[in-house]
């Protein structure tokens, strides 16, 4: 279990004996309205509809005649999609600062800005697992590590559904990777699922209340998502007590009857793609405006399937599953009238837990300025040093700064695809660069821009021509090159452009890797800041004196990279997921694995995911999971252990700030079984801290530990097992970069929950 305060009690780590939270909401209220519903009042609860404003992503209708108001949801997980409003830094940038009390406050402004466009859930966060590098949504997601992800989930859904806004928890589950989401099935194995896949939404519903969860569209194990009742019932709703809704992604449900029994309770969005959003998609908005004589559904095969994202999802041109075919189903007596009002009660039962039913809920503020600043607070702390050679960082106020790159004055708000946000304003690299410097500040492009959808130098790296650094004679470079040689160092600005519906390339877009190689070369010092939407490879690294991790930094980039460059904030990130030297080097290497073969993705590399799999194969990562320097100096006293684990332990270590300027911790506690009788990862993420000190300020930080944190989950006895004998913290920096080590004794096995 993690916190960001050390000096604060803990609550239990997840799967504790606490049980998943009461229903919280009316609950004889809720029963009376359901039995007072028709069958068509119920049918028209459990799917989506076309929303009369048309800005909501879903709709609910709601029942007029029994004072059930309209339910409207909305992406996304780093702003509201629907409305020009304050556009967040991505997830992997919040994850980065190992934050969950900032996660906690990003929660609570992101519904403030839902709360302001009038709608009642937002569909965040995606806590999904970045198992692969290759991942077109990790800067969506968290991490490669289970409680990483886990915290900062937990965190962000509690600052949503305490601000009034149900939160949704996504895309439930093991959908990994963008290529064949619609159809692939996620071969994972039981023990990886409940120790890798599964922890964040756990955590999300027993620790943290979430009212909804979405199910993903891929299948696992051969099952559709929406239809996999062992996960929908059996351990979401029966296991994990949780008493909200789960509702399916976007187009996701195929067969309604299934579904239903499954556990699914709401299909969204409810109305073929041609009439949804008609304002989103004018080729669509065209089709919605024609006759009902025409064939509609063949015309929009015929003029638009080519050009619909995920045009390989057949449901796209369907009416819900959830309409005719779930009414004529419960009218037949295929499906019980009771299971329908199961679902309706878990709809009905997050509107009145959340003030819906009277109207009560919090008036909101869409584009607040406040939210602008604490986007950039979000950023600077997840900006990772990944190298300061020299302490060529912080930048001195009087230096001359030649800025290079080819999206340089353009800031690098989000990603693509449904999490996408339109914000009133966005500061960009340069000018946030030329409002902090001192001295001069030229610009040279250097290289062409790179477009939003551009991933020609992934291809090119996917062909293995990469960093063939062959000479260009583009004459953009050639005056990049005569500009940094005027300067006194050269920040280099790279980026990607990852977007939902495709995964990505380790390689930057375009010419960037050469332009970086060019102008370490000619630049008597050269900064490099990497604003992508995960891992990606930097054959430079050695050739450069600093390199930053920025990730996407939503509006506030110019301001962030600004205080961050010139020190005025210490970039207080650490890396969430490992960045490798080469694609060979990660666990899912293997075709099989990844993006797998004949629709199937085998999860072979079973619990050894990212950092996990690196150190047992003993494979030197160019930055390991865990890295982050700061611009100040730390020193770790020896760490002590406190308690019993079966009981719960008190993990303790003096931390001091030995330079002369407040700097940004992240302590951190891994577990290694030294006697375990299978094989586990050698170190685990079971705990950490983000505390600030100023210079020459100590602190005692510590960390709470559960007996899961020390468990394993075994298949034979599906049961979290702790077994008898030694374990070792590691207290420290990184996965890799340990200051002192803990040893605990267990003197009989445990099972944990
Ligand atoms: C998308 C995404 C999901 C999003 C939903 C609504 O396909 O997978 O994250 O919330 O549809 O846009």
């Amino acid at each position: 279990m993690s916190d960001t305060d050390p000096q604060s009690t803990e609550s239990e780590s997840p799967g504790s004996a606490t049980d998943a939270p009461p229903a919280e909401y009316d609950t004889e209220r809720v029963e009376g309205l359901v039995d007072r519903l028709t069958l068509d009042e119920k049918i028209a609860l459990v799917h989506g509809d076309v929303d009369p404003i048309d800005d909501a992503t879903g709709y609910l209708p709601g029942v007029e005649r029994l004072g059930i108001p309209p339910l409207r949801l909305v992406d996304g997980p780093t702003g509201v999609r629907s409305h020009t409003s304050t556009a967040f830094p991505s997830s992997i940038a919040l994850a980065a600062t190992w934050d969950p009390d900032l996660a906690r406050d990003f929660g609570a402004a992101l519904a403030s800005e839902v709360r302001g466009a009038n709608h009642d859930v937002v569909l965040a966060p995606g806590v999904n697992i970045v198992r692969v590098p290759q991942c077109g949504r990790a800067f969506e997601y968290y991490s490669e590590d289970p409680e990483l992800a886990a915290s900062m989930g937990a965190g962000t859904v509690e600052g949503i559904q305490s601000a009034g806004v149900v939160a949704t928890v996504k895309h439930f589950v093991a959908n990994n990777q963008e290529v064949g989401r619609h159809h692939a099935s996620s071969e994972v194995g039981e023990r990886a699922l409940r120790e890798i896949y599964l922890p964040a939404f756990e955590r999300a519903v027993k620790d943290a209340g979430v009212g909804s969860v979405m199910a993903a569209y891929n299948r696992v194990d051969g099952t559709y998502m929406t239809e996999h009742r062992r996960l929908l019932t059996d351990v979401l709703k029966d296991e994990w007590g949780f008493s909200g809704f789960v509702v399916s992604d976007w187009w996701a449900t195929s067969d309604g009857v299934a579904a239903a029994r499954a556990g699914l309770d709401l299909d969204m969005p409810g109305v073929p793609m041609y009439e949804w959003h008609v304002r989103e998609m004018p080729v669509d908005g065209l089709l919605g405006s024609l006759p009902d004589s025409l064939p509609r559904q063949e015309i929009a095969d015929l003029l638009t399937t080519p050009w619909i994202p995920d045009a390989d999802n057949p449901n796209l041109m369907l009416d819900s599953p959830f309409d005719d075919p779930l009414r004529e189903a419960v009218t037949r007596g295929e499906v019980g009238e009771s299971l329908l009002d199961e679902k309706v009660r878990r709809v009905l039962g997050q509107m009145e837990r959340f003030g819906m039913l009277d109207g009560e809920q919090p008036d909101g503020d869409l584009d607040a300025p406040a939210h602008h600043d604490l986007t950039q607070e979000i950023a600077e702390l997840g900006t990772v040093l990944l190298r300061n050679e020299d302490d060529v960082l912080p930048l001195a106020d009087d230096a001359d700064v030649a800025v290079v790159g080819p999206n340089a004055d353009t800031a690098k708000v989000g990603g693509g695809g449904s999490s996408e946000v339109d914000p009133a304003r966005a500061t960009d690299p340069l000018s946030g660069v030329r409002e902090r410097a001192g001295g001069e500040v030229r610009f040279a492009r250097g290289v062409p821009r790179v477009e939003e959808s551009e991933m020609v130098g992934g291809l090119r790296g996917w062909l293995g021509l990469g960093d063939d650094g062959g000479e260009s004679s583009d004459p953009a470079i050639a005056d990049a090159l005569t500009t940094v040689r005027e300067a006194d160092v050269a920040v280099v600005f790279v980026q990607d452009a990852a977007t939902e519906t495709a995964d990505r390339s380790l390689w930057l877009p375009g010419e960037q890797d050469e332009l970086v190689g060019r102008v370490a070369d000619a630049a008597d010092r050269t900064v490099v800041v990497c604003n992508t939407g995960g891992p990606v490879r930097m054959p430079w690294a050695a050739d450069v004196d600093a390199v930053l991790a920025g990730w996407y930094q939503g509006q506030a980039h110019g301001e962030a990279v600004g205080s961050v460059l010139y020190g005025d904030a210490d970039p207080g990130g650490r890396l969430p997921v490992t960045f490798g030297r080469r694609l060979d080097d990660y666990p899912t290497g293997e075709k099989r694995r990844y993006p797998g073969v004949d629709d199937q993705v085998h999860y072979d590399e079973g619990v050894f995911v990212g950092y996990r799999g690196f150190d047992a194969d003993d494979t030197e990562p160019l930055f390991p999971f865990g890295h982050g320097d700061s611009y100040a100096d730390f020193e770790y006293g020896d760490p002590a252990a406190e308690g019993e684990v079966e009981s719960g332990l008190t993990v303790s270590v003096p931390v001091e700030n030995v330079s002369d300027r407040e700097g940004r911790e992240v302590v951190q506690v891994y577990v290694h079984d030294v006697e375990a009788s299978v094989e586990r990862p050698p170190t685990e993420l079971a705990a950490f801290a983000a505390v600030d000190l100023d210079g020459g300020e100590s602190r005692t930080v510590t960390c709470d530990l559960g007996p899961r944190d020390f468990a394993f989950y075994d298949e034979e006895s599906e049961a979290w097992t702790v077994e008898a004998g030694e374990f070792e913290l590691l207290v420290g920096r990184s996965s890799r970069d340990v200051r002192g080590r803990v040893t605990v004794e267990v003197e009989t096995d445990l099972t944990a929950s």
